[in-house]
């Protein structure tokens, strides 16, 4: 509920010893859990006083008169003090770097999506006006903060140098930091440690690709390591697809995160009357540990993070990894056959397709050049997607927009529509001539939207594309951005990849379109909120998966990690693991399969139909449900388990793997944290690898208090290397 209270505290706070203070007004945004609680001084200076467990008017009024609570200013700015980090350092038009802002209004409101609170100031003296925002988004855990930058002079620009999206404060106690890293193939590996005194750094600067190096979303313990459902913990992600900068400054007696744009070779120019707008902080608070604090953001990732969190996602047959290149009409239709008999629902024809002067054959050619290629495809997309209706399936197609290669005739028509840079070798990637387009010029903008459009045009059939990215910026520099301007333009370029992503959205809001980077290269809510899903990662070895989904599902629900069966030995690691396995990962996620069925024997055959039939009926727990994360694979034991169950817990669906293999090794029970109590469960083995031969466990009644306290034995089911299980339960 929205609140707004004066409490007219008179006494003197004490910030950190650093300054003293009067308590004037007090903002309260609440949810249904937590209170974000700022104070505004009779200075004008905003503090954040308290963020955690929802706390009453007269909890706020006794934290106050006792001095307690966090007093971080919510917008440090550079220049009447230097001391500590600052979010907020301008260069004024006539060289002056100091800012001092005068609060000149305070506003709580509400919309669509939840309570706002609006600060808004003005800077003494200079043409420099800052709106802050908070909001609370409604039906979630989420709070967020933004602002607003203007330059309200008449003449002379004012130089951006430091322009984060937040400056949030933390009490130093025993604080964990955990955070993702990850590269191609193995993204968002999961480190937890102690944070240390000093900065620590969560940054990245590739341009494109920016969930490869260091993804933006991270936690804090609030004291001791939390668990996966105990402890209290702050989580934090930035709304920005861009290069980003997260600087954690920790002394022994403070926190403070300073996240936003990476301003490193980013600097903005606001020119006068220009308003530049900061991308969202979003973060949560919760005391039911890591667990609860992925939970909250699954949620508000579903509602307000991604297109269609709200729709069942389609189970797809991708044809990268069954005949890469390789595409024809015959293959293709002869694919969607095999989808179809196994149940799946869509087919997804991915790199290949495409090129007439500069057929697709390899990765060295063609990008941009968004026509079929007649040699392949005879028959163009529209025998595609006749065979899909043929067979029942709905057709879906890959595409690179923002791509092109320098052997194209795209390239050969527009050299000047590349991202390059004057006196400079043109730096080529994927195929030794992948280039990247500059969106920042309206035309290209035109040429980007105009793909997606053209293809729908012509073929309203295309249910799903899948939006491929493959290559950074490596060449720094624009045609079309003026000389004072090129600094801008890794900002400029994601704020004109949202405009093109909006116009395509505004025409086609029922199409699923997957966001692809190299895998899992741009799995972040910068993007996501325009497309349906990511594709996780390349590497689709499902005993690496378990890491990689382990990772993701910290911030990113499992309806948006698209979750592939491919062959074995897996084509990227060379691994061998039984197919039962191998869905039993997939199915944790948006399941697909990406191999060639043809391959696959008769026997296999009838597993997966089984699997994907499983899968239909577990698939609103796994991609509606709450996700309860049991049995960590980073801790090296046997076993790794995660379980989704509905809002009343009277479904639940458990999956387990058998990760490590020594003999006699002990196999613990696994505590099902996702299940009430208070009731009692039937449980199925959903994927036997024999449907006559189902686990010990099937058919068998448990109370939620044995699930839970006691644990789920397994050792029987899974005692051999490689062995899984899925198991629903079903309350009596
Ligand atoms: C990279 C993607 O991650 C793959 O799935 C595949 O689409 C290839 N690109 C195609 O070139």
């Amino acid at each position: 509920m929205k609140k707004s209270i004066l409490i007219g505290i008179v006494g003197s706070l004490i910030a950190g010893g650093a300054f003293t203070a009067y308590a004037d007004k007090t903002h309260v945004l609440n949810s249904e859990k937590n209170s974000l609680v700022l104070t505004v001084d009779d200075n004008g200076t905003a503090f954040y006083q308290y963020f955690g467990p929802k706390i009453s008017d007269s909890d706020v009024e006794g934290m106050l008169n006792v001095n307690s609570g966090l007093f971080g200013y919510t917008l440090p700015a550079f220049g009447l003090d230097s001391y500590g980090d600052k979010a907020l350092a301008v260069k004024m038009p006539d060289g002056n770097i100091s800012v001092d802002l005068q609060l000149v209004g305070e506003e709580m409101s509400s919309d669509d999506k939840g309570d706002l609170l609006t600060l808004k100031y003005k800077d003494k003296v200079y043409p420099l006006a800052v709106t802050q925002y908070f909001r609370r988004y409604k039906d979630t855990e989420i709070f967020s903060t933004w602002t607003e930058i203007t330059n309200t002079g008449k003449k002379g620009d004012i130089e951006l140098l430091t322009f984060a999206s937040a400056a949030f404060p933390l009490a130093r106690r025993d604080n964990y930091l955990t955070q993702f890293q990850g590269t191609w193939g193995c993204e968002t590996f999961v480190t937890e440690e102690k944070l240390p005194n000093g900065q620590t750094l969560i940054a990245n600067k590739a341009g494109l690709r920016n969930a490869f190096g260091s993804n933006p979303g991270f936690m804090i313990s609030a004291d001791g390591k939390a668990g996966e459902n105990s402890g209290e913990v702050f989580a934090g992600n930035l709304v920005w697809s861009g290069p980003f900068k997260t600087r954690i400054e920790a002394s022994p007696n403070f926190i403070q995160i300073i996240s936003g744009i990476n301003e490193e070779i980013s600097n903005y120019d606001l020119t006068p009357g220009e308003t530049f707008t900061t991308p969202e902080f979003i973060m949560t608070f919760s005391n039911e540990g890591k667990g609860g604090a992925s939970r909250a953001f699954h949620k508000w990732g579903r509602k307000y993070g991604m297109t269609h969190g709200d729709r069942i996602h389609d189970i797809l047959l991708n044809s990268w990894e069954g005949v890469y290149m390789d595409v024809n009409q015959e293959v293709m239709d002869e694919m969607m056959g095999d989808i179809a008999a196994l149940g799946g629902e869509l087919f997804v024809m991915d790199d290949g397709w495409f090129g007439d002067k500069y057929p697709r054959k390899r990765d060295e050619s063609s990008l941009g050049d968004w026509m079929v290629n007649k040699e392949k495809l005879p028959q163009g997309i529209k025998g595609l997607t006749e065979a899909a209706k043929k067979h029942g399936v709905k057709f879906g197609i890959w595409i690179e927009p923002e791509m092109a290669n320098t052997a194209s005739e795209l390239y050969e028509k527009h050299p000047d529509w590349i991202l390059q840079q004057p006196n400079r070798p043109l730096q080529k990637g994927r195929g030794g001539t992948q280039v990247v387009l500059d969106l920042t010029n309206p035309k290209v903008q035109d040429f980007v939207f105009g793909i997606v459009d053209n293809l729908m045009t012509e073929n309203p059939e295309i249910a799903y594309i899948k939006w491929d990215c493959n290559a950074d910026i490596m060449n720094y520099g624009s045609t079309y951005l003026p000389k004072d301007k090129q600094n801008e333009l890794f900002i400029r370029y994601h704020q004109s990849l949202r405009k093109v992503l909006e116009r395509i959205r505004a025409k086609y809001p029922d199409l699923a379109i997957q966001l692809c980077a190299s895998g899992g290269g741009r799995a972040d809510y910068g993007v996501l909120p325009w497309f349906d899903e990511f594709w996780t990662s390349d590497n689709t070895d499902a005993y690496q998966r378990v890491f990689i989904q382990w990772g993701d599902s910290h911030f990113y629900p499992a309806i948006a990690q698209a979750s592939h069966v491919s062959a074995s030995p897996n084509h990227q690691t060379g691994r061998v693991v039984p197919l039962k396995f191998r869905f039993d990962v997939a199915m944790s996620g948006r399941l697909g399969m990406e191999m060639q069925p043809k391959t696959m024997t008769d026997a296999e055959k009838d597993f997966s139909k089984r699997a994907i039939a499983a899968y239909k009926d577990i698939r609103p727990l796994v991609q509606f449900g709450d996700q309860y994360r049991l049995v960590s694979p980073y801790d090296k034991g046997a076993v790794a388990a995660l379980m989704y169950a509905d809002e009343k817990k009277d479904q639940a669906v458990v999956f387990a793997y058998r990760m490590d293999y020594l003999h006699n090794q002990s196999v613990p029970t696994i505590r099902l944290e996702g299940v009430d109590e208070n009731k009692t469960y039937r449980i199925s083995d959903i994927t036997p690898s024999d449907a006559s031969k189902p686990s010990d466990l099937d058919g068998k009644v448990v109370s939620g208090k044995v699930l839970k306290n006691a644990g789920l034995n397994v050792r029987n089911s899974l005692g051999r290397p490689w062995t899984s299980l899925v198991l629903k339960l079903t309350a009596q």
